[in-house]
C-alpha cells in the first residue's frame, strides 16, 4: 500500500442508514473517500426481449426514480426500467434488434448506443430527441464483431447531468468468437459487469450533489468524491471460480481511472471494440470517460484481493492541477470462495483482418482546445465533416493543452495506427471508439465509413469528459455516397 494522500475514513455498517463521516465532506476538491467494503455488488439485470417477426425488440423506459446509495435516505435519481442504471442489453451479430424507448422525464433525451455500427437516425445522438411522454422506436442490424458497449443519453447540452443522474446501460454483443472463447462467461457469475462512476455524495444524508456540474467543477469537470460500482458504494464479489472476467466501463462524466491490483497482473482480453488480437498482460489499465476494457484476474482460493484505481498517467507535465491525477482508492473488493472452479487460460480466435493504411485516401486533422475542436463550437446546424462512404480515412487528433481531453469517434471502431509517430502499447493494439488524448501528443486513428449514407443526418465525434462535451467540444461528420453533396441537416435548436 502507498497511500499519497490522507484518507478520511468511514465505516458501512450493514443494513443500517450508516457511513459514518469522518470529517466533514469537502466537495471542492477531487479525493475520494476511503469506505468500506460490506455490500454485495449489485448485477444490472439481463433486458428481457420478446422475439417479433425474426426482429428482437427491447422496452426502455427513461424514468425519475428514488435510490437509497448509503442504505439510509434516499436521493433522486434516473433509472431505465428502474430507479438508477439500466439493465444489461445483449444481442448477437447478425440479429436485428429494435427498441420501444419511452420518455417518463420532464425533460428531453435522447439514447446514443456508443460504440455501435448503425445508421445515423438510430445512433441516438442530439439529432434524435424524445420529447417528454414520447416513444422513440429505433432498429437496426447487429453487424460487427462480439463487444461491450453501452448506452446513454445525448441530449446537446444536458449530456452530463442525465448521465450522472443515472441514466446509462450495458449493451454486449456476442459472436461466435466470443461464445467459443476459453474464456469466463456466465453473465453474474464469473462474467461481470462493473460500471464504475464517481458522484458527488453527501454521505451523512445520504444526497448526490449537482451542484458541481455544469462546469462548476475543475477543469475536466466534477470529480466525486464517492467511487460506485454498478451504483453500489463499497461493493465486494463473491468469486467461485479461479478466473473471473471483469467487463469494467468507465462510466463517469470526468474521472480517468488506472484500474489494477496491488498485488497481481490482469489479462486484458478484449477494448472499445471487441477481443484483442492477444492477451496483453498489464499491471494497470487506463480508462478515461467511456472506455470499456475486458480483463481476467486470477484469485487463489479464500483471498480477497482489491482492484483500485491507482494514480491516472494523464500524461500532463505540469500536474498539479486537479484532474483526478494523484487520486489513489480502492473500486471492488474480490472474495474468493475456499473451493474454486477451475478454468482455462484465456485464449480466443481473432479473424480481424484490420485496415491498411495504404488503404486511406483522407487525412483530416483535429485539434482540441478549450470547448472548441479546430477553433469551432458545436453547432447542431453545422456539419463539419463530409465523409465518402466505403473511404478509409486517418484521422490525426491532438490535444493542444494541459487540459485532459479524450476523443470519441461514432458509428466505427478505429485502430490507433501511431502516437506521435510510434507504435501504440499492446492495450491499444485492438479496436477503439474512445481514446484518451495525452496534451500534445498525435494520435493518428484509422478507420473506414461502411453501410450507412445518409446526407441529412450526422454522427458526432467529442471529448467524453461530459461537461466539455456539453460545452461545445463536438463536432458532426454525415457519410455520403460517393458524389454526393451534403443534405439538409435539421437544426434543432430552434
Ligand atoms: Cu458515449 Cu457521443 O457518446
Ligand atoms: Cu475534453
Amino acid at each position: 500500500m502507498s497511500p499519497h494522500r490522507p484518507l478520511r475514513s468511514i465505516a458501512v455498517a450493514g443494513a443500517v442508514a450508516a457511513l459514518l463521516v469522518g470529517c466533514g465532506l469537502a466537495p471542492s476538491t477531487s479525493p475520494v473517500d476511503s469506505v468500506e467494503f460490506e455490500t454485495p455488488l449489485v448485477i444490472p439485470p439481463l433486458a428481457e426481449s420478446t422475439a417479433q417477426n425474426g426482429v428482437r425488440v427491447f422496452e426502455l423506459t427513461a424514468q425519475e426514480g428514488e435510490t437509497a446509495f448509503t442504505g439510509g435516505d434516499t436521493t433522486a435519481t434516473r433509472g431505465f426500467n428502474g430507479s438508477f442504471l439500466g439493465p444489461t442489453v445483449r444481442a448477437e451479430r447478425g440479429e436485428v434488434v429494435a427498441f420501444r424507448i419511452a420518455n417518463e422525464l420532464s425533460d428531453e433525451t435522447t439514447v446514443h448506443w456508443h460504440g455501435m455500427h448503425l445508421p445515423p437516425d438510430m445512433d441516438g445522438g442530439p439529432h434524435q430527441p424524445i420529447a417528454p411522454g414520447e416513444t422513440w422506436e429505433p432498429s437496426w442490424t447487429i453487424d460487427q464483431p462480439a463487444a461491450t458497449l453501452w448506452y446513454h443519453p445525448h441530449p446537446h447540452g444536458a449530456t452530463e447531468q442525465q448521465v450522472y443522474q443515472g441514466l446509462a446501460g450495458l449493451f454486449l454483443l456476442d459472436d461466435e468468437h466470443s461464445s467459443a472463447a476459453a474464456l469466463p462467461q456466465e453473465y453474474g457469475v464469473d462474467d461481470i459487469p462493473v460500471i464504475v462512476q464517481d458522484r458527488d455524495v453527501d454521505l451523512e444524508t445520504g444526497q448526490v450533489l449537482h451542484d458541481r456540474l455544469g462546469g462548476d467543477g475543475t477543469e475536466v469537470g466534477l470529480l466525486g468524491n464517492i467511487v460506485m460500482t454498478n451504483g453500489v458504494i463499497g461493493a465486494y464479489w463473491d468469486v467461485t471460480t479461479d478466473r473471473v472476467r471483469l467487463r469494467l466501463l468507465n462510466g463517469s462524466t470526468a474521472r480517468t481511472y488506472s484500474f489494477g491490483f496491488e498485488d497481481r497482473s490482469v489479462t486484458l482480453v478484449a477494448s472499445d471494440g471487441g477481443l484483442m488480437p492477444e492477451p496483453v498482460v498489464l499491471d494497470e489499465i487506463r480508462l478515461s470517460p467511456g472506455e470499456r476494457a475486458e480483463i481476467v484476474v486470477e484469485m487463489e482460493p479464500g483471498e480477497r484481493a482489491m482492484l483500485r484505481s491507482f494514480p491516472p498517467d494523464l500524461g500532463n507535465p505540469a500536474a498539479g492541477f486537479a484532474a483526478g491525477e494523484k487520486d489513489e482508492f480502492d473500486v471492488l473488493e474480490l472474495r474468493a470462495a475456499d473451493e474454486l472452479q477451475a478454468s482455462d487460460e484465456p485464449a480466443w480466435t481473432y479473424d480481424d483482418v484490420g485496415l491498411a493504411e495504404a488503404d486511406a485516401t483522407v487525412e483530416r486533422e483535429f485539434e482540441l482546445n478549450g470547448r472548441r475542436i479546430n477553433g469551432a463550437e458545436m453547432d447542431m446546424s453545422r456539419i463539419d465533416e463530409v465523409v465518402e462512404m466505403g473511404s478509409t480515412e486517418i484521422w490525426s487528433v491532438r490535444n493542444g493543452e494541459l487540459n485532459p481531453h479524450n476523443f470519441h469517434v461514432h458509428d466505427v471502431q478505429f485502430e490507433v495506427l501511431t502516437i506521435d509517430g510510434e507504435a501504440p502499447p499492446a492495450e491499444l493494439s485492438g479496436r477503439k471508439d474512445t481514446i484518451y488524448l495525452e496534451p500534445h501528443r498525435e494520435y493518428r486513428l484509422l478507420m473506414r465509413f461502411e453501410d450507412f449514407a445518409n446526407p441529412d443526418v450526422p454522427y458526432m465525434y467529442h471529448c467524453h469528459l461530459l461537461q466539455h462535451e456539453d460545452a461545445g467540444l463536438m463536432g458532426q461528420f454525415v457519410v455520403v455516397e460517393p458524389g454526393e453533396g451534403l443534405g439538409e441537416v435539421p437544426d434543432h435548436d430552434h
